[in-house]
């Protein structure tokens, strides 16, 4: 999915040719989030434009992946020595929305093609961008691409025009702010323009967005002020400009009906930072990184700040201002701090393994344990959760539990819904993200609403975790990256710490939200006596997992084995699982179908006969789950089935287990045995190895699988 980068030094000498190559490091940070093309901007020279002089700039973009990006930096040329010590640089991965991967189309945009005043980069949607366009298209803009984007870079263009008609020289952040005005859907944004040379502004709204500091002074206070307008002053002038937006206004020259930024607000530039200013006051020497996502910035700095919806930053002489596209309501706060990211570089690198997945798939034994690291008391069964303590009583006493989320993190949520009843006997329905926003299914005041995601950001979970705030239910997240909005905007929550997920198949955020949800479970009933055994089978299981998924990898020579022989040619893969095993068999048909590309389907072994039966013959590979559970006897009654038309079914079982005469069977792959509502955590390794090793074996570009992406930022 689109990533931004920013990269902004001040006071810090640095040649054209460094700059690049921050930008594509950035970039190059961002690719596991999945993209089609790449592009960047930075300043060119001083050119002479009538009596100004101006600096002009320099846009490379390109489809295809980031190296494609860094040859065309080459094969254009440009010049790597000019030196800046301010300097303000933009790039962008894009994930085609609007218009194909073709270069026209790849961010940065500009305002126009003869100076390119205002260069933007975006992530996200304008949703009333073809009104938009029209409307510019009358003023006389002419568009260069058919991205959504590209009407953003006009507007600026559009705003400045206008100010300087009206005499008044805007500040860049104020102009950001009628441009905000008239934008409807999400962005994250990036503007800069040579009218402001060496300042940024960056901005989101439903896409994320973070400024990363990295200076040697120690700052003077750890939080930024937010600096809002004066809510009478704003509302007069908006109510002078007669225009709630453009379109709006659409029939009235916008050239009369126009009012300027406020003269006034032009002071703001005097307001000094706290946090950017040395000891004895002075500007000190500071660099600037803004990103969609903390993995690009960590190599720089650890400290950050995580912009709210409606904040606007803008970055000049070395101070970092945090503005508001909105009026302050109340309670709203005052301050962002500036906070220390927990992350290591070494924690997203590939180390030993080809693939981020295979590294991912290998690490869930340390995954796992540091999901249960510090909250699970072994010794007295005791499960604490400290971000959701406080909100237990009320969860335990609402009528409903509804999990929501997408994807893989959707399967996690069916894997454990069957623990959930048991241990809360509070009803509990899931719901794919999409699908719950679409039906604009009923909410509650005494619904407990549980959304489940690796990135936090996942563009339909987040509007329906609005969705149920809106309707007043107490929301909680079970997110991996924290700092995402959906942990920032939740109630409470838990974060599952499995640490940064690169590949885009999702595998170790599966096996820990399946462990966090399984603690929320056991913290929900704590208190209920008859279920004390249960809590102590469940406690003593979860303490064995991670010895037990280090036994199942043994199985990795088999696997490779299997597809290299048996799988590689094949077209079409069933899975069958029930009980328990019916989320397994669906996030294996998953993984196999978004890596390998093989068409796979997982099947309620139940429903084998009303339907699916008929696929079945000497020829059709089908893996089966049959670990020991109470649905033992009817998922071997469903193999038999299979075994009867021919089927020869690849059996998952446990250690030891002589499943079913050996000349009926594939192949085993025996798995060790935990408690059934815990044994999904060890059977679906397997599968994830098997849709690596097709993948592998198939040539894919395991991490970055076509036409996927690792974080859905779009509806
Ligand atoms: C994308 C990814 C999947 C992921 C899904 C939900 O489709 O490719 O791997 O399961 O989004 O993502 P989330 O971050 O919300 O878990």
């Amino acid at each position: 999915m689109c990533g931004i980068f920013g990269y902004v030094n001040f006071l810090v000498d640095k040649s054209r040719g460094e700059i690049i190559d921050n930008l594509i490091e950035g970039l190059q940070r961002l690719e596991y989030r999945g993209y089609d093309s790449a592009g960047l901007a930075v300043d060119g020279k001083l050119i002479k434009d009538g009596d100004e002089e101006i600096m002009n700039n320099i846009i490379v973009k390109t489809p295809g992946k980031v190296k494609v990006l860094k040859q065309k930096v080459i094969d254009d040329k440009i010049n790597r020595t000019d030196i800046f010590d301010n300097h303000a640089g933009i790039a962008h991965t894009r994930w085609a929305t609007h218009g194909q991967p073709k270069e026209e189309n790849c961010h940065p945009h500009r305002s126009d093609s003869t100076k390119g005043e205002f260069i933007v980069v975006h992530n996200g949607i304008i949703t009333n961008f073809s009104a938009l366009r029209k409307y510019l298209l009358s003023k006389g803009h002419i568009f260069e691409s058919e991205t959504d984007t590209e009407c953003i870079a006009k507007l600026f263009k559009h705003f400045y025009d206008l100010n300087l008609k009206a005499g008044v020289s805007p500040d860049l952040n104020e102009l950001t702010k009628q441009v905000l005005h008239e934008l409807e859907g999400s962005y994250g944004l990036l503007v800069k323009s040579y009218h402001y040379p060496g300042e940024v502004c960056g901005t989101r709204k439903g896409s994320p967005l973070l400024v990363g500091v990295k200076t040697d002074k120690k700052l003077k206070v750890d939080f930024v002020d937010v600096e809002f307008e004066n809510n009478a002053a704003q509302q007069q002038q908006q109510q002078a400009n007669g225009h709630s937006s453009l379109l709006n206004n659409h029939s009235t020259s916008l050239d009369s009906g126009f009012i300027p930024v406020a003269p006034g607000e032009q002071n703001l530039r005097t307001s000094q930072s706290r946090a950017f200013l040395s000891e004895d006051d002075l500007p000190m020497p500071v660099e600037f990184f803004l990103s969609s996502d903390p993995a690009s910035v960590i190599q720089h700095t650890k400290k950050v700040l995580f912009l709210e919806d409606d904040d606007i930053a803008h970055i000049y002489d070395g101070e970092l201002h945090i503005h508001r596209a909105s009026t302050k309501s109340a309670g709203e706060s005052t301050v962002r701090p500036i906070q220390t990211l927990e992350m290591e570089l070494n924690e997203i690198m590939k180390g030993p393994y080809k693939h981020f997945m295979q590294k991912e798939i290998f690490e869930q034994p340390d995954s796992t344990f540091n999901t249960m690291r510090g909250r699970i008391d072994f010794e007295n069964s005791i499960v604490t959760l400290g971000g959701l303590k406080a909100f237990l009583p009320t969860i335990r006493r609402c009528r409903r539990i509804i999990m929501i989320a997408c994807g893989t993190s959707y399967h996690s949520c069916l894997a454990t819904r069957s623990i959930f009843e048991e241990l809360t006997e509070i009803p509990v329905s899931v719901e794919l993200a999409s699908d719950f926003l679409d039906r604009r299914s009923p909410v509650f005041r005494d619904d407990t609403c549980v959304f489940v995601s690796q990135s936090g950001e996942t563009a339909d979970s987040i509007l329906a975790l609005q969705y149920c705030l809106e309707r007043g239910a107490l929301t909680v997240g079970i997110v991996n990256s924290v700092g995402s909005s959906m942990s920032r905007q939740t109630h409470c929550g838990v974060h599952i710490n499995a640490g940064p997920e690169i590949g885009v198949a999702s595998t170790k955020a599966y096996t820990s939200q399946y462990i966090a949800l399984v603690m929320f479970a056991l913290s929900l009933s704590n208190d209920s006596i008859s279920k004390t055994k249960r809590h102590e089978e469940i406690i003593k299981g979860l303490q064995k997992i991670p010895e037990q998924i280090k036994k199942v990898l043994n199985l990795e020579t088999k696997i490779k084995k299997l597809c290299n022989d048996d799988l590689n040619d094949q077209k079409s893969l069933l899975l069958l699982g029930r009980g328990y095993q019916f989320a397994t068999a669906l996030e294996g048909a998953l993984k196999i179908k978004e890596i390998s590309y093989m068409h796979s389907e997982g099947v309620l072994a139940g429903e084998l006969k009303h339907g699916v039966l008929a696929l079945v013959d000497d020829k059709l590979p089908i893996i089966a789950f049959a670990t020991r559970d109470s649905l033992f006897p009817k998922t071997m009654s469903a193999i038999e089935q299979v075994t009867a038309r021919d089927g020869r079914p690849i059996v998952i079982c446990n250690e030891g287990d002589a499943i079913i005469s050996n000349d009926k069977v594939h192949l085993t792959l025996e798995v060790p045995q935990t408690v059934d509502c815990l044994q999904g955590l060890l059977n679906v390794i397997p599968v994830q190895l098997i849709s690596y090793w097709l993948a592998v074996n198939r040539g894919i570009d395991v991490d970055f699988p076509r036409n996927l992406a690792k974080s859905v930022t779009v509806e």
